[in-house]
């Protein structure tokens, strides 16, 4: 979702903001823009559709927009389509055209987030003699925000606040006031914003790998808060306009974590990166020789109280809970639902105050997350984050964070954070295994020893690559893929189905093996590939039978099953093999297969693996 940048120093700011801005670019964007002040003069506006380079294009790298403050943003499309003039930065002024160059305007911003009740204060605004030029709701904040400065002539901070009591929906945003020279003024609702700070320079970005070439230190602007930078000071305000105290945080990640490293895609880096996401995450929460969870204050009383589970995530991260369903449950034996956020959030659900909500979430900003977690603690249940992103607003407002340790993801499909979330839910179905007595301490003993070697056996999936890439080049055509499996199985299949289909764009559908015959198994007609998933021992025959009804109507076959289960070559026509493991902790392994082939099967079709068309990185709008 939209990006945001700002800078103000003694450097000119819009090389620095277009940097930032590429660094932004995993997020998703179809229009970009910036805004620089040159000393006193009037902020001068450019934007472009399309790709970045091309607003860089436009401002020779940034050099024809002379100035030391500025602001820069990436638009992913919600309120009007992606034009120019729907575009940001969005001006106060009146003005014909896209509000580029230099309009005469009080005030000129960048917002990432949705205004929900935009259509009332744009007629409160048309009353009050404002003309609009886009379809954004970013241009009626703007400009309510220049309504209340000039109204109350109390200055920025004051303007702020009263938009932010009027507004209702998510936002962050970032402002200049032409009055202001030198200063951008922010405020935050429910959309990522960081704060950073350096020596004679102050930074703002939606996400720490747009400033992190520049500063480690940031500041995690809280809801309903606004900061004022200087180039050489920072001030926060709480909604009442008094001034507050933020702690300052310094990232502690390697730069180099957040490029490319040598690999043609993030996403392909990522893949690679998931033995050691795993094992980092892993070390954490295992001490010698026994699973620790204080860190997130999960102690044996707190793990032993609970008689449900309700996990709660979106996307990729929904899937983890998916497969961790299987596991939890039957390690302890306690019934464990598994909801979409977005349907979560609205669905009225008896919620037991003796249920443990867990919401996964890698960017800890999904708006669907956030807002179930927000619902579940209403009703009084207790929340665990499990979130990769530090700080973030789901992780600054749950009960109890275990944060997992893939570092920065940048590849909008999701690969190794994925992977550190897997392991960190089999980490806390063991542990909550072992305090219930569902489970001896011989298996807890194996259980933990098989989960230390999880990372080493995903580096040796990794080897297998070059047969994949291989596979994926004979199917780079295909219209129709469909994934396979029954119990953990099946939620491997649904996240190796979303692999292909979200980078590859080629159609393809999960489903639990013995539903097939319930509908699905029209669809299959000559060639049509059909991929199972088959590592659980007590299940696999039936879903090589299902794979088998498939091929006898056309379909051809490829196989994903533990090393040793060679019958399957007698019946599928492609097979990979992953290492043996304990059959709860398969999942981590049977994925990387999958998305290799989704990644390559992408690369071979020519398309923008990292930033596939429509989608965003971190979905902080409804
Ligand atoms: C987006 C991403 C997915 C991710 C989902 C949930 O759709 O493209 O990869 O799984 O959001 O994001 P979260 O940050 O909450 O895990």
């Amino acid at each position: 979702m939209c990006g945001i940048v700002g800078y103000t120093g003694s450097k000119q700011a819009a090389p620095i903001l277009l940097d930032g801005l590429e660094r932004l670019e995993y997020r998703g964007y179809d229009s970009a823009g910036l805004a620089v002040r040159n000393g006193d003069a009037l902020a001068e506006v450019v934007k472009a559709t399309g790709k970045l380079y091309h607003l860089a294009d436009k401002t020779d790298q940034g050099r024809s927009l002379p100035g030391t403050c500025g602001i820069g943003h990436t638009r992913w499309a919600t309120h009007g389509d992606p034009s120019l003039v729907n575009a940001h930065p969005h001006v106060s002024g009146n003005c014909s055209g896209s509000g580029s160059g230099q309009v005469e305007s009080d005030v000129v911003g960048v917002h990432n987030g949705i205004i929900e009740n935009f259509t009332e204060l744009k007629e409160k605004l048309l009353r009050h003699g404002y003309a609009f030029y886009s379809d954004t709701d970013t241009e009626v904040v703007v400009k309510l925000v220049d309504y209340y400065y000039k109204k109350y002539k109390i200055g920025p901070v004051d303007a702020i606040t009263r938009t932010m009591v009027r507004v209702r929906g998510s936002y962050a945003l970032a402002l200049m006031f032409k009055d202001y020279p030198g200063e951008i003024f922010a405020a935050r609702k429910d959309s990522p914003l960081i704060i950073g700070t350096a020596e004679d320079a102050s930074f703002l970005a939606s996400d720490v790998p747009a400033i992190l070439k520049y500063t480690r230190q940031v500041y995690y602007i809280d809801n309903l808060q606004v900061a004022r930078i200087a180039p050489s000071s920072v001030k926060f305000y709480d909604l009442n306009g008094d001034e507050v105290t933020l702690p300052l945080t310094e990232i502690t990640w390697d730069a180099a974590a957040a490029e490319r490293g040598g690999f043609e895609h993030f996403m392909l880096k990522e893949i690679h990166e998931q033995p050691q996401a795993a094992r980092d995450t892993l070390n954490s929460l295992i001490r010698d020789g026994k699973i620790d969870l204080t860190s997130a204050g999960l102690t044996d009383d707190t793990l032993r109280s609970f008689e449900q589970i309700d996990i709660v995530a979106c996307g990729s991260a929904w899937h983890v809970g998916m497969a961790s369903q299987y596991v939890i449950e039957d390690l302890t034996q306690l019934p464990v639902r598994v909801e979409l956020a977005s349907e979560f959030r609205y669905r009225h659900l008896p919620i037991r105050k003796d249920t443990l909500v867990i919401v996964i979430s890698q960017s800890g900003e999904t708006a669907d997350s956030l807002a179930a977690l927000r619902v579940a603690k209403e009703r009084g249940a207790m929340t665990l984050a499990v979130v990769n992103v530090v700080g973030s607003t789901i992780a600054r407002e749950a009960d109890h964070v275990l944060y997992t340790l893939a570092g920065p993801e940048i590849a909008v499909a999701t690969t190794k954070a994925y992977s550190a979330q897997l392991v960190a839910m089999d980490a806390l179905a063991v542990q909550m295994a072992y305090v219930l007595g569902t489970i001896s301490n011989e298996q807890y003993g194996h259980f933990i020893e098989e989960l230390g070697a999880i990372p080493d056996k995903i580096r040796r999936v990794l080897e297998d690559k070059e047969r994949l890439q291989w596979f994926s080049s004979k199917i780079a055509n295909a219209h129709d893929i469909f994934f396979i499996g029954r119990g953990l199985d099946y939620a491997i299949s649904l996240e190796g189905s979303l692999k292909m289909k979200e980078i590859s764009y080629i159609h393809s559908e999960a489903y639990a093996a013995g539903e097939l015959k319930h509908g699905t198994i029209s669809l299959i007609e000559h060639n049509t590939l059909v991929i199972g998933v088959l590592t659980q021992s007590e299940l696999f025959e039936k879903t090589i039978s299902n794979m088998v009804e498939c091929k006898s109507r056309g379909a051809y076959l490829m196989g994903v099953t533990t090393n040793g289960n060679f019958t399957v070559e007698d019946s599928v026509n492609f097979t990979v093999y992953i290492p043996k493991t304990d059959e709860h902790f398969v999942s981590s392994l049977a994925v990387v297969p999958l998305q290799l082939l989704g990644y390559y099967t992408s690369v071979n079709r020519g398309l923008d693996v990292d930033k596939p068309r429509n989608l965003a990185k971190s979905v902080t709008v409804e």
